[in-house]
This record gives C-alpha cells, sequence and structure tokens, in this order.
C-alpha cells in the first residue's frame, strides 16, 4: 500500500459486492447490501446509475466478473466456516469494508468482532460509518502487518487469548511480501487459543497459473498496481504447508478457488482453511 494512503482495492472489493448484490448470481453466492453504503462516492455513482453500470461491468470491467464471483465467494465461505466453528470471537483481518457487523447485527452480537486493519484503511472506514450512519461498532484494533505484530495489536483491545476465536484473512496476502505474510500467521498463532480456525486466500506464483487464467491474472496485477496496491504475494501451496506445520497451524483445507457452485471461478487463487490444534 502507498504510505498513509488507505486502501484503494478495499473500497474495489465492496464495489464488486455492491455489484454482485445487484446481480441474481452475484447474489446467490453472496448477497451484501451494505457494500454500495460503504464503497467509494465515485464507484457508488458509476453503480447506481443504470447506463453507468451496464458501460462498466458489462462492458470495460467485463473480464473482472470472475474476479467479483471471487470475491463474494470468499466471503461466503469464511462465515460458513465461522458459521460452524465453536468460537464468540471474530476477528476480521485487513477487515477493508467488510459490513459483517452491519449486515448480520444478532450474529454479530453473540460475538465480540474485531477489525484489524492497516490505520489508514480503518480511519477511512471509522469516518465513512460515522458519515453514513452506519450504527454500532465491532472493536478497531489498527495494525500495520508489514511494520508491527498482529498479536501485539490484539493484545492491545479485550481481545481473550484464552478463548478460541476466527480469524478472517481475505485479500490481504496478495498485498504483502511473503515474509510480512508468514510474520502474521506465526503472530496470529501466538493469540489463537487451542480451537481457533483461521481461513485466508493467497496467490501462487505466475508459473503455477493455468494459462488460461494468465489474462486475468495480468490484468489484474496491472489495475492493483494501478491503484497502488501491487501483488507481491505470490507464494505456493508447498511453503505455506510448512509455514502452518512451523508456526503452530493444522491445515484444514487448501482449495482452489474457493469454490462457488456452478460458477466459474479463475484458478488465481487458494483458500486455506487452518485450525490450532
Ligand atoms: C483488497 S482489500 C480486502 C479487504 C477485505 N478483507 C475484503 O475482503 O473486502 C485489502 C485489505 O488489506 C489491507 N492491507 C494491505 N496491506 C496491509 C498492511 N501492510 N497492513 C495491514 N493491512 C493491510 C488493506 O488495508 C485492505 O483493507
Amino acid at each position: 500500500m502507498i504510505f498513509n494512503q488507505f486502501s484503494r482495492t478495499a473500497e474495489a472489493a465492496a464495489a464488486l459486492r455492491a455489484w454482485g448484490a445487484m446481480t441474481p448470481e452475484g447474489r446467490a453466492v453472496f448477497h451484501d447490501p451494505h457494500a454500495l453504503r460503504l464503497t467509494s462516492r465515485v464507484w457508488r455513482a458509476r453503480l447506481k446509475n443504470p447506463t453507468q453500470r451496464k458501460l462498466l461491468m458489462d462492458g470495460l470491467l467485463r473480464w473482472m466478473q470472475p474476479i467479483a464471483h471471487q470475491v463474494l465467494a470468499r466471503s461466503h465461505h469464511a462465515e460458513a466456516r465461522l458459521q460452524a466453528a465453536k468460537v464468540s470471537q471474530y476477528v476480521i483481518v485487513g477487515a477493508g469494508l467488510d459490513s459483517f457487523h452491519w449486515r448480520r447485527p444478532a450474529w454479530a452480537k453473540k460475538l465480540t468482532v474485531f477489525e484489524l486493519d492497516h490505520p489508514a484503511t480503518q480511519a477511512m472506514k471509522r469516518a465513512r460509518c460515522a458519515a453514513r450512519a452506519l450504527l454500532g461498532e465491532p472493536q478497531w484494533v489498527a495494525c500495520n502487518f508489514e511494520r508491527e505484530s498482529a498479536a501485539d495489536a490484539l493484545r492491545r483491545s479485550s481481545f481473550d487469548a484464552a478463548q478460541p476465536a476466527f480469524f478472517a484473512w481475505l485479500g490481504v496476502t496478495h498485498y504483502l511480501k511473503p515474509a510480512a505474510t508468514r510474520a502474521t500467521l506465526a503472530a496470529l498463532a501466538e493469540v489463537a487459543a487451542p480451537g481457533s480456525e483461521l481461513v485466508f486466500d493467497y496467490s501462487v506464483p505466475p508459473s503455477q497459473i493455468r494459462l488460461g487464467d494468465w489474462p486475468l491474472a495480468a490484468g489484474l496485477g496491472v489495475l492493483t498496481a494501478v491503484l497502488g496496491e501491487p501483488l507481491v504475494g505470490g507464494i505456493k501451496p508447498g511453503t505455506l504447508a510448512e509455514w502452518a506445520h512451523e508456526t503452530g497451524w493444522t491445515v484444514m483445507d487448501d482449495l482452489v478457488g474457493p469454490p462457488a457452485g456452478d460458477l466459474h471461478l479463475p484458478q488465481v487463487t487458494r483458500f486455506a482453511h487452518w485450525r490450532r490444534g
């Protein structure tokens, strides 16, 4: 991320969820009616106007539709895993404009919800929530994963390291150097009581991307670089399995995708589900 600038890819991900909420196939995967309110004014204006939306999403950005479905599918998967986990703490790591706290208020009340994110992105989100009347707040924990341990940041909050937690870390490792991803996996293990679970997605190195998905991966690389957040995080699945072992996690799943019913998803990211034994 550009120093001290909030995440533009967080706005783009919220815009894709907002667009998903406007299409039957998107809604079938994951319905986020709050995403439109949370994204930037520019994205909102484009998406609310039917002509501009068509020009953008069925024209200029049509190539991104599989990525939009992937963004929806990863949120659906994370929340399905959260539902299955027996935990009382939910940590949304690199939360961006995730709307769980407002979208699922009854569920959020049964949990203690923490949002851990880059200080600049979190400040932008807090200001936006206040301005757009999104009431009730998660516990905000600011942390730059490239500079600070996520464990130290969580220790500043009321997070209880003696109780199991569920960590969802979506759409973030792609933008971190692998060393920062490994350090964050180790830091989360430090504060994750036995029974805690972690889901996250990650990119594989270009050599492991299917030839047919190269144009999409290249397009995504250009777009995120233009937004100031280049994709620097490619990791081999075998390396991650070693890191899980070294940092005290057990790999439950490592899927291409994540899967999303009948939708074709590109194989440019994988979806990992780990457990603290
Ligand atoms: C593409 S957004 C994903 C947001 C959200 N998880 C989602 O699925 O929509 C990337 C997120 O990673 C966060 N991020 C990127 N680099 C970071 C860093 N060094 N430290 C903390 N957060 C970071 C950004 O602030 C942003 O919230």
